[in-house]
């Protein structure tokens, strides 16, 4: 139980007077090294100059190309932050990013001492089709591939389809899914103790119900992270 995760990963929502207000509401509420912010880029200075654990929602790989518009893994690390997410479903449909693209990123980020958090998780059409264990051993194995400290890595089971749609799996779903990607990990690459994290429509309203899945070591939160009191009320029930 304490050593529960709690990852807001805030999108590109939120207008600089939104984060004045979300800072104001929250400093000082959150003094456990356990909750991490993943603002928009443009207000990661704001977070970290207010004293709370920040991480990124994409790096570019960094290898000494220019890339107008991106931010490489040592920018990051340099500024002062801990966490990347890679993989997420958002980028992988919008911006066309593969498997092999996020193993580079995650070997990059491992380079710098990043924690990576990978996403990865089926559409609503696979999970009808029987394939959740067969898409989630696909995307553990090319995202990781070649990589063998694990101990920076957490991986962030979040189905496509309870992304941003107040629907979520069963509890018995999430944990046999949690409990399957921590056996491909151990079985392909010999490490035991991944923390796995459960992402999709997580609130203050079912926090509750998830927060009882043993198998799960934390959420990741997208737009109940970005109101102050949902955000704060989930925290409070995970407790750490
Ligand atoms: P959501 O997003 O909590 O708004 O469903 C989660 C995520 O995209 O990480």
């Amino acid at each position: 139980m304490k050593e529960k995760l709690i990852i807001g990963n805030q999108k590109n929502y939120m207008n600089i007077s939104d984060v004045n207000k979300f800072l104001k509401k929250i400093e000082n509420k959150i003094n456990d090294k356990k909750v991490i912010i993943c603002p928009s880029n443009i207000y990661i200075p704001y977070y970290l100059k207010n004293n709370f654990r920040v991480g990124i929602q994409n790096i570019v790989p960094d290898n000494n190309k220019a890339y107008t518009g991106e931010i490489t893994s040592s920018q990051a690390k340099r500024m002062g932050i801990d966490y990347i997410l890679v993989g997420h479903s958002e980028r992988r449909i919008n911006f066309l990013e593969t498997d092999k693209f996020i193993n580079e990123k995650v070997k990059d980020a491992l380079t710098k001492n990043l924690k990576v958090v990978l996403c990865i998780g089926e559409t609503l059409e696979e999970k009808n089709l029987l394939k959740t264990t067969k898409i989630i051993k696909k995307q553990l194995l090319s995202c990781l591939k070649d990589i063998e400290d694990f101990k920076n890595i957490i991986i962030a089971y979040e189905p496509i389809w309870a992304i941003g749609t107040n629907i979520i799996p069963s509890s018995n779903d999430i944990s046999k899914a949690s409990l399957y990607i921590k056996k491909v990990i151990k079985n392909n690459f010999g490490f035991e103790n991944i923390k796995v994290l459960y992402g999709g429509s997580v609130s203050s309203k079912n926090i509750k119900e998830l927060n009882e899945i043993n198998e799960v070591n934390g959420f990741l939160i997208g737009k109940s992270s970005i109101d102050a009191d949902e955000f704060l009320d989930i925290i409070e029930v995970v407790k750490f």
